[in-house]
């Protein structure tokens, strides 16, 4: 899954990705704890920023609207040099070429996933997901699932499953390859 040295950049961040449900958020607090990198997830930050929630930001900007606030989050963060932090990314970031490219440069990437059984049964608990308020949500995880595994696959250093593992499991295995990616254990370094 690692595609080579294609990016030349010093920044040690861990970067989740994964379609909506896989675990980003609990896994990104559980490395939190073990790293103290502090935790940055980009839809909370996109929400701080507009001072709107990303349901009202797809209902008055569209899905592209969003994207573009996706896109500028990550040059921002790539600018101010952002490092030693847990990045736990939205679902769709992936979907543009250009973040596929932006996201790598910040540090190590890792995709969850699981099984589109367990994506429906994490997220139909709740109605922040504007891509699910459908009739058939099964459906369109299926086919967003589909459309976008290339495109994590492409982005990721790193994949692992959320199925049938515990968080704390899933994060040693993450930091154990963030350790060879960076070519030193993540915890050596002083968070900055
Ligand atoms: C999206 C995923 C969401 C959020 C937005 C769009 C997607 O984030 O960014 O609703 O396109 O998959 P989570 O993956 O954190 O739910």
């Amino acid at each position: 899954m690692d595609h080579g040295p294609d990016e030349c950049n010093p920044l040690r961040n861990i970067v989740l990705v994964g379609f909506m449900g896989c675990g980003k958020s609990t896994l990104g607090r559980v490395l939190n704890q073990k790293l103290s990198y502090p935790m940055t997830d980009t839809d909370q930050v996109i929400e701080e920023q507009t001072g709107r929630s990303v349901a009202e930001i797809f209902e008055s900007d569209g899905e592209e609207g969003f994207r573009e606030l996706e896109t500028r989050l990550l040059k921002s963060m790539l600018s101010s040099e952002c490092n030693h932090h847990i990045i736990s990314t939205g679902g769709g970031m992936i979907l543009r070429p250009e973040n596929r490219q932006l996201l790598r440069q910040l540090g190590f990437v890792v995709w969850l996933y699981c099984s589109p059984e367990e994506t429906y049964s994490r997220t139909s608990r709740n109605s922040n997901r504007p891509l699910l308020q459908c009739e058939d949500p099964m459906a369109v995880i299926n086919k967003m699932l589909t459309e976008r595994s290339p495109m994590y696959e492409e982005t990721a250093h790193l994949k692992i499953s959320t199925s049938g593992l515990e968080f704390d499991e899933i994060s040693c295995g993450i930091l154990e390859s963030a350790r060879y990616h960076f070519g030193t254990h993540p915890e050596s370094e002083n968070a900055s």
